[in-house]
């Protein structure tokens, strides 16, 4: 089986990529030239994003290629010890907890805690689009992107001076990881990786020196370890606040970026959102379930075992294929429609499964409950440009717009109606 995630139609259709896997008469092929095992069915990818013993998470954030010996010099030098998706037992339900323990990972803490957080940086980044009422803007450099990474510096207590670097870093550990950079690049980008988890262990030591006394989720972790080692070392506060800092931005960011682009490239859509901001909860789970933010995430063989008739050796890189799994016909009757209606949208599996389940998921949906929200009240006539055509970086995990080109009209849309059961319901490819 060939499967290339970075180029031709993986790019602008990956639907049509998942088809063929979920269709394979092998059920669970081998992409030879990835080395990866790909599996795509809802049932066997939730099994194995729960099943620990067999499937771990310690190759997860190692890249997908052979790194050039360069680029591995210094990428051995980053020594940040396990903690998130990394991380096996016995150590990932001792950092779980750790994490539960700091970090609001239900709907109503996320609101208790981030919710005038959310409000007060979706405010600040709705005025400056309305302030640029009548002109075309990017919405993936002006909103879908600095929304999610503005909110997570807040939560973390690190200064909006540091943005530009960070953006810049994480997005390199997403290629670096992820994708296919030339050796050059790859170099740049473990030294930027390098860079980065200073800067955490920096960030945190300098927490320490001040006093631990502050609400953000460094102090919180500092004071949840207690001087405690056994409990969680300060190198991994450090390791939860790179991981954080990483995982709370480029996730919601495309979460925030699909829901746009599924809610404008049908106008009815966007129309209905706007008459009725009740419909944004289901509107953006249905997001979730139709175009993941992550579609693929990496397990590792922990021992051999038969998946779907196939079997797999012990130490094989796995990619558990999320799109494809929440396109699965055999849960989602008529899956290729976008269809915010659907009763069992939540069965999706985009935040993952078990106990590695992401931490973030009420933060990412309260985020983009509130930025469709206000976005909706505040520029019901916005639109995307003429001339924007879709496209993704490619990436084997995270799927993230190039762009998002949109009209900025503060004006109502004139006519059309304002909800479209229908339109709802039109199939298209992510
Ligand atoms: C739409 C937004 C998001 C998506 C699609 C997403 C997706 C995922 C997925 C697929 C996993 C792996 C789950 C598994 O292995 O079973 C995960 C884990 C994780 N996510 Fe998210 N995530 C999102 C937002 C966030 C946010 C906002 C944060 C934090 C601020 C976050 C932090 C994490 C962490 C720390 C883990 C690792 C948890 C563990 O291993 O115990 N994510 N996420």
């Amino acid at each position: 089986m060939q499967l290339n995630p970075f180029s031709g139609v993986y790019l602008t259709d990956p639907a049509s990529a998942w088809r063929r896997i979920l269709d394979d008469p092998d059920r669970v092929p081998y992409a030879e030239d990835l080395g990866l095992w790909l599996i795509s069915r809802h049932v066997d990818v939730r099994h194995a994003l729960a099943d620990t013993a067999t499937f771990g998470n310690a190759l997860t954030l190692a890249p997908i290629y052979e790194v050039c010996p360069e680029a591995m010099s210094v990428i051995v030098q980053i020594d940040a010890p396990p903690t998130t998706a990394a991380a096996d037992p016995p150590t990932h339900p001792r950092t779980r907890r750790a994490l539960r323990a700091t970090f609001a990972n239900t709907a109503d803490r996320a609101e208790a805690e981030y919710g005038a957080i959310v409000r007060r940086r979706v405010d600040e980044l709705v005025s400056r689009l309305v302030d640029r009422a009548g002109r075309r803007a990017d919405l993936v450099g002006e909103f879908t992107t600095e929304l999610p990474l503005l909110v997570i510096l807040d939560i973390l207590g690190v200064p909006d001076a540091d943005v530009d670097q960070i953006r810049r870093w994480a997005d390199g550990q997403v290629a670096l990881i992820w994708g296919q950079p030339d050796p050059d690049e790859q170099v740049r980008l473990a030294r930027g990786l390098l860079e980065f988890w200073r800067y955490c262990q920096d960030l945190v030591r300098r927490r320490l020196d001040s006093g631990r006394d502050g609400v953000d989720f460094i102090s919180r972790a500092l004071t949840y370890r207690d001087d405690d080692d056994t409990v969680l070392t300060v190198t991994e506060v450090a390791s939860l606040a790179f991981n954080l800092l990483v995982a709370g931005h480029e996730t919601t960011a495309g979460l925030l970026a699909h829901a746009l682009d599924e809610a404008l490239s049908r106008p009815q859509r966007w129309r209905a959102l706007v008459a009725d901001p009740r419909s944004v909860p289901d509107f953006v789970t249905e997001t979730l379930r139709f175009a993941p933010a992550i579609d693929g995430w990496l397990r590792v063989t922990r021992r051999d075992v038969t998946v779907g008739g196939a079997t797999i050796p012990a130490g094989a890189r796995c990619l558990l294929m999320i799109g494809a799994a929440n396109r699965d016909p055999a849960v989602f009757a008529h899956p290729d429609r976008f269809d915010p209606r659907r009763p069992d949208a939540a069965d999706h599996l985009s935040f993952g499964h078990g106990p590695h389940f992401c931490i973030g998921a009420a933060l990412a949906r309260l985020e983009a409950g509130v930025a469709l929200t206000r976005l909706a009240e505040a520029i019901p006539g916005l639109r995307l440009a003429p001339e924007h055509s879709r496209s993704f970086k490619p990436n084997v995990s995270f799927r993230a717009h190039h762009t998002l080109v949109a009209t900025i009209d503060i004006h109502a849309p004139a006519d059309g109606p304002t909800a479209a059961p229908a339109a709802a319901t039109e199939a298209r490819a992510a």
